[in-house]
């Protein structure tokens, strides 16, 4: 005879895909009947249309028909009620209220910030990130990614995510995740193609909310993508997380190496502690004969690395994107390489070693 109680053990190996617990602690499981082979269960949802749905269904259905004894499932979704929505959010602040300062931003929350800065726009900063940001999940860290710059959003859009929306559960948000990175950024939440005017104390409110409203759960290292230059958001930035590292991109230009040691330098100002240069579009590799040309100069990134008494971590080759391919770079190719590499360095200089090893 099967029982209720092999049931819900059963589906207390299934996930929530997104919050990563199990739908039993989450309280989702509503309704289980048994009648002989047969098991009807009900599972609710957080909204309607999740998009996640047919996965849960799926895992579900899996799961128990694996029991012995269970021959024929049936999972009936159903939503949340608004009460049941508010006790599902506080069930992931752990209970309790938002704090003033979010658990994030507290000084035992094991997170490394790493701020990604650049002098000039346009030098391949959200690239870098977003790439950075892939690398570094590969090597087995848990990794968030603020998309800070406000000007122009377009991280979600080199992981070819900015059509979706996530998922809000009254006020607390859920990072998407996407090639083992969660993501947050302001392009979710503004109407299509509409500009948005930012003034100096909105920025600050965002990124605080961006740390308080949205559940991150356990991360080794958060990125964020500030906008060029030393304004408003970095200022913000560097008052919000004094502790943060901080990465400088630049090219191989003379003008950009100049302007990015002038980022670099207000970064050591507010005490940040710069851990590397990154030189993006550094060369291009012939495909046939490996011939490095390099098309913007030579030297930028090792200035900057000098001025700002660090390292030059990594020289990004320029990537033939002419095809319309996408500048998250496979593994397999040269971008991808020196991103595992930039990867590896990041992770000795940032102090990530043992949350790597203890992955
Ligand atoms: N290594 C590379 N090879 C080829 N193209 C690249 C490379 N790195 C970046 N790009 C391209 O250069 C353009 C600018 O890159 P990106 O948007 O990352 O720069 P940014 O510094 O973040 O710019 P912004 O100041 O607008 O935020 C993009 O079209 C991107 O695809
Ligand atoms: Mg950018």
């Amino acid at each position: 005879m099967v029982t209720k109680e092999q049931i819900l053990d059963a589906l207390r190996d299934v996930e929530d895909p997104e919050v990563h617990r199990n739908i039993v602690d989450l309280d989702m499981v509503k309704r289980i009947e048994v009648d002989g082979d047969r098991v009807e269960v009900e599972v609710l949802l957080t909204v309607t249309g999740c998009p996640l749905r047919t996965t849960i269904e799926h895992s579900v259905r899996e799961r128990l028909l694996a029991v012995e004894g269970v021959r024929e499932v049936d999972v009936v979704i159903g939503t949340m009620s608004d009460e049941q929505r508010a006790q599902f959010a506080a069930k992931l602040r752990g209970g309790k209220e938002p704090q003033t300062l979010p658990p994030l931003l507290q000084p035992d929350s094991g997170v490394t910030f790493l701020a990604v800065a650049s002098g000039k726009g346009g030098v391949g900063k959200s690239t870098v990130t977003a790439n950075l940001a892939r690398a570094l999940a590969r090597e087995g860290l848990r990794v968030g990614l603020v998309d800070a710059d406000i000007y122009g959003f377009s991280i979600p859009s080199i992981f070819g995510i900015a059509e979706r929306k996530p998922t809000v559960i009254n006020d607390l948000i859920l990072p998407i995740e996407v090639n083992g990175v969660k993501l947050m950024s302001m392009h979710f939440f503004v109407p299509e193609n509409q500009p948005v005017v930012w003034r100096g104390p909105m920025l600050g409110k965002m990124l605080r909310n961006f740390f308080g409203e949205v559940h991150w759960g356990d991360l080794d290292v958060m990125l964020l993508d500030l906008p060029p230059g030393t304004g408003d958001v970095a200022l913000d930035v560097h008052q919000l997380l004094p502790k943060s590292k901080e990465l400088i991109v630049t090219t191989p230009q003379a003008n950009a190496a100049e302007v990015a040691v002038r980022a670099g330098v207000m970064g050591l100002r507010t005490n940040h502690e710069i851990i590397g240069v990154v030189e993006n579009l550094s060369y291009f590799a012939c495909p046939c004969c490996g011939e490095k040309t390099y098309l913007f100069g030579r030297d930028g990134g090792r200035h900057v690395a000098e001025a700002l008494r660090t390292e030059l971590l990594a020289e990004i080759p320029v990537a033939d994107l002419s095809d319309g391919g996408r500048a998250l770079f496979a593994d397999d190719t040269p971008q991808g390489e020196a991103y595992r590499q930039l990867a590896r360095r990041v992770i000795d200089r940032a102090g990530l070693a043992t949350a790597v090893a203890s992955r």
